[in-house]
């Protein structure tokens, strides 16, 4: 078992290793002094490990409820949001109880902000199982919920008391959501850590596991803590993002969000080296990680329409953007463009060089 320590707003371990969930109950207990839990998860997680959870937690004593959502994007609305609540309170749930959200992001945000809020803030357990919520949605503290509006329009940053990975949990995973999290893998070693990007290129994520969550989800802990409200470097996080929401939009969210990051990340990286903003060494890099991992790195929507979509999204700031630019591998920048110069941007990426 690897374990990371991040001292945020609050001080909380993320353990990460084989079998976790048999030892859940001891581990929560290490944490959390609550007699009364809530897992919340999703109708195909919890039918696969929700019964595991629960009787772990049983067995050390705990009174467990749980409560399962449809799984899929939907379900981070506010409709589900207040079920959560009201059932909280209908169990008597008070300020020293706690819920554990066990699944990917979409429950990990969803019961992350339902925590965040019942009676001004109630312990969260994140138990993630997709490798996305894994290396990325379970650590850091950003809850949220979606409006017919947009994507995590109403949310709070609060922080979890423990994130527990249990990498078993990844063998059952679809290919499509390992190649999600694979996306997020490849960004991490752009911004931050080339080393990681050779060892994914030498070995398959999946054939590592444990030390590749362990190398992500420390990046990660390192900018939440110099910058845990995103303002500043947690802002490198969203390398690929500013483009990828963009293209998820045009597809009506047909298109994975791993896919729709890899693509962001390639007009990006294209763009910078046209520009003579980094060599072709990093362009190369990302390319061949994207094509080992079969992400696409292009996609066919006009350069306005693309900078359009991507000018409503919510990172958009007055006249100038934030755009995550890499100089080399293992290295990224922020930079603040004026919103005019995007669709120039995408222009400058479209081709291969
Ligand atoms: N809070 C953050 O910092 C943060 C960061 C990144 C993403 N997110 C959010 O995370 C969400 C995406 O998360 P996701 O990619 O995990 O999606 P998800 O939660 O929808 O899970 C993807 C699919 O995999 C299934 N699944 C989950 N675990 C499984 C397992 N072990 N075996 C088989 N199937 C399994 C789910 O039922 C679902 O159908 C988005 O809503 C995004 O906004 C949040
Ligand atoms: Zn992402």
């Amino acid at each position: 078992m690897k374990q990371v320590h991040v001292s945020a707003s609050r001080e909380y371990d993320i353990l990460i290793g084989s079998g976790l969930i048999k030892n859940a109950g001891g581990l929560i207990k290490n944490v959390s002094s609550a007699r009364k839990c809530l897992i919340v998860s999703d109708d195909n997680v919890y039918p696969v490990y929700g019964e595991a959870v629960l009787s772990r937690l049983t067995g050390s004593g705990m009174t467990v409820f749980s409560h399962v959502v449809p799984h899929g994007e939907s379900s981070k609305n506010a409709d589900c949001y207040f079920s959560i609540l009201e059932k909280l309170a209908v169990l008597n749930f008070t300020r020293s109880d706690c819920v554990i959200a066990l699944c990917g992001g979409v429950v990990g945000d969803l019961a992350g902000f339902a925590a965040a809020t019942y009676m001004r803030g109630i312990d969260i357990i994140q138990m993630p199982t997709t490798l996305l919520a894994a290396v990325d949605a379970s650590v850091g503290g950003k809850t949220a919920i979606n409006l017919k509006q947009g994507k995590n329009l109403v949310g709070c940053f609060c922080q979890p008391k423990a994130v527990i990975i249990d990498t078993d949990t990844l063998s059952s995973l679809p290919e499509k959501e390992y190649l999600n999290g694979c996306a997020e893998i490849i960004k991490y070693g752009m911004i931050a850590d080339s080393e990681l990007l050779k060892s994914i290129m030498s070995s398959p994520v999946k054939d590592n596991y444990e030390d590749i969550i362990f190398r992500c989800v420390d990046i990660k802990r390192g900018f939440v803590e110099n910058d845990e409200h995103d303002t500043g470097c947690r802002m490198l996080l969203n390398f690929g993002h500013t483009l990828g929401h963009a293209f998820e939009k045009l597809s009506s969210y047909t298109l994975p969000h791993g896919f729709a990051v890899a693509i962001g990340m390639a007009y990006i990286t294209r763009s910078a080296y046209r520009q003579g903003l980094c060599g072709k060494d990093t362009s190369d890099t990302l390319t061949n990680a994207l094509d080992k991992y079969r992400l696409p790195r292009f996609i066919d929507y006009p350069a306005e329409d693309i900078a359009r979509a991507a000018l409503i999204d919510k990172k958009a700031d007055g006249s100038l953007i934030n755009l995550i630019v890499p100089t080399m591998p293992g290295k990224c920048e922020i930079k603040k463009i004026p919103s005019s110069e995007l669709s120039n941007w995408v222009k400058a990426g479209e081709a291969n060089d």
